[in-house]
C-alpha cells in the first residue's frame, strides 16, 4: 500500500507555496511530517511556511527558493534535507509554469518553449534525479508523485508548448515507475497525478472546478489502493468523460484519422455521437 501522508514521514514538494502543492503541504502538516517545500514565490513561501509553522513548529520545515529548472539547487536541498532528516518518504515534483496558460503557441519564441520544458519536464526529472538516489540508498518505501496534466493526455487547443511539456511529464512518469519497479528490493512507487479543473493560485472558485484539497483527497484514496495513474474528475467532468476522449484521442493513432481529431470540422458530428455511447467494455487480461 503507498501511504502517500504517513506520520514521521519527510515530504518534499515543490510549488508547494499554492494550489495542489500547499494543500498536499497542509495534509503532510497535519499527519505530522517534516516539510520540505520548494517554490520561486518568496513571500508565498514564507506565509506557507510561518502558517504551517504554527501547527507543526518551524523546525519541521525547509523552505526553498530553488527554481527547479536549476539541478544543482534541487541537489543541494536534497543534500540539506537527508542530513537533516533524511531521504524523503514522499517526493512530489508539482511545480509547474504557465499554468494558467501564457506563451507557447507554435511560433512563439524558442525561448518560452525552453522554459516550459525547462520547469514543467526538466523540473520533474531534476527532482527525481537530486533526491531519488538517497531515496534509493535508504532502502525504505518512499512515494513519488509527479504532477502531469490532462492537457498532455489530450492537447486541447490554446496552449501547445504547456500541453507537449505534460506529453513529456506523463511519460516520463510511466518510464519511472517501471524502472523503480524492476529494481530490486526497491519500495519506492512513483504516481502520475492528473488533476482536472482545480481552482489554484489567485483565481475565485468557480461551479465546476474542484479545490486542491479535493486533488490531494483524492490523490491520498487512489495512491493507497496502488493506482499509477490518478486522473482526477471535478464537478464538471467525470472520470467516463475524461476516459471516451482519452480513448478517441488513442483511436486517432489506430484509425489514421487526422491529428487531433476531436476538433477538426469533419469529424465533429462523430465526436459528439461518441460521446454519448458508452465504452465498448475491455476484458481484463
Ligand atoms: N489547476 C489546474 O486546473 C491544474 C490542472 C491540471 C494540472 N495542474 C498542475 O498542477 C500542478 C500545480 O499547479 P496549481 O494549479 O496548484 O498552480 P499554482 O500556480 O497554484 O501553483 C504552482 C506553484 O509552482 C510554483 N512554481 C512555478 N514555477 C516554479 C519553478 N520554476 N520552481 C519552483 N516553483 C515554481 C509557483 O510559484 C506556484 O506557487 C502543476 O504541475 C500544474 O500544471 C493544474
Amino acid at each position: 500500500m503507498s501511504e502517500i501522508f504517513a506520520s514521521g514521514g519527510v515530504a518534499v514538494i515543490t510549488g508547494g507555496a499554492s494550489g495542489i502543492g500547499r494543500a498536499a503541504a497542509r495534509r503532510a502538516a497535519a499527519m505530522g511530517m517534516r516539510l520540505a517545500l520548494v517554490d520561486v514565490n518568496a513571500d508565498k513561501l514564507d506565509q506557507t511556511a510561518a502558517s504551517l509553522g504554527e501547527a507543526i513548529g518551524r523546525d519541521s520545515i525547509v523552505t526553498s527558493t530553488a527554481d527547479v529548472a536549476d539541478f544543482a539547487a534541487l541537489q543541494a536541498l536534497a543534500q540539506t534535507v537527508e542530513t537533516r532528516w533524511g531521504s524523503p518518504s514522499l517526493l512530489m515534483n508539482n511545480a509547474a509554469a504557465f499554468v494558467a496558460g501564457g506563451p507557447g503557441g507554435i511560433l512563439d519564441d524558442n525561448a518560452n518553449w525552453a522554459r516550459v520544458f525547462a520547469v514543467n519536464v526538466l523540473g520533474v526529472v531534476n527532482g527525481v534525479q537530486a533526491f531519488l538516489p538517497g531515496m534509493l540508498a535508504a532502502g525504505k518505501p518512499a512515494v513519488i508523485v509527479n504532477t502531469g496534466s490532462k492537457q498532455g493526455l489530450t492537447n486541447p487547443p490554446g496552449n501547445p508548448a504547456y500541453n507537449t511539456a505534460k506529453a513529456a511529464v506523463n511519460a516520463y512518469t510511466q518510464n519511472l515507475a517501471r524502472d523503480l519497479r524492476e529494481r530490486e528490493n526497491c519500495a519506492i512507487s512513483a504516481h502520475l497525478l492528473i488533476p482536472g479543473w482545480t481552482t489554484t493560485g489567485e483565481a475565485e472558485h468557480r461551479p465546476g472546478a474542484w479545490l486542491p484539497e479535493q486533488v490531494v483527497d483524492y490523490l491520498e484514496q487512489q495512491a493507497k489502493a496502488e493506482r499509477f495513474f490518478i486522473l482526477c474528475p471535478d464537478e464538471e467532468t467525470p472520470n467516463q468523460v475524461d476516459h471516451k476522449r482519452i480513448f478517441w484521442n488513442a483511436m486517432d493513432i489506430i484509425e489514421n484519422r487526422p491529428a487531433l481529431s476531436r476538433w477538426h470540422p469533419d469529424y465533429k458530428d462523430a465526436f459528439a455521437a461518441f460521446m454519448t455511447r458508452d465504452l465498448p467494455v475491455i476484458p481484463k487480461g
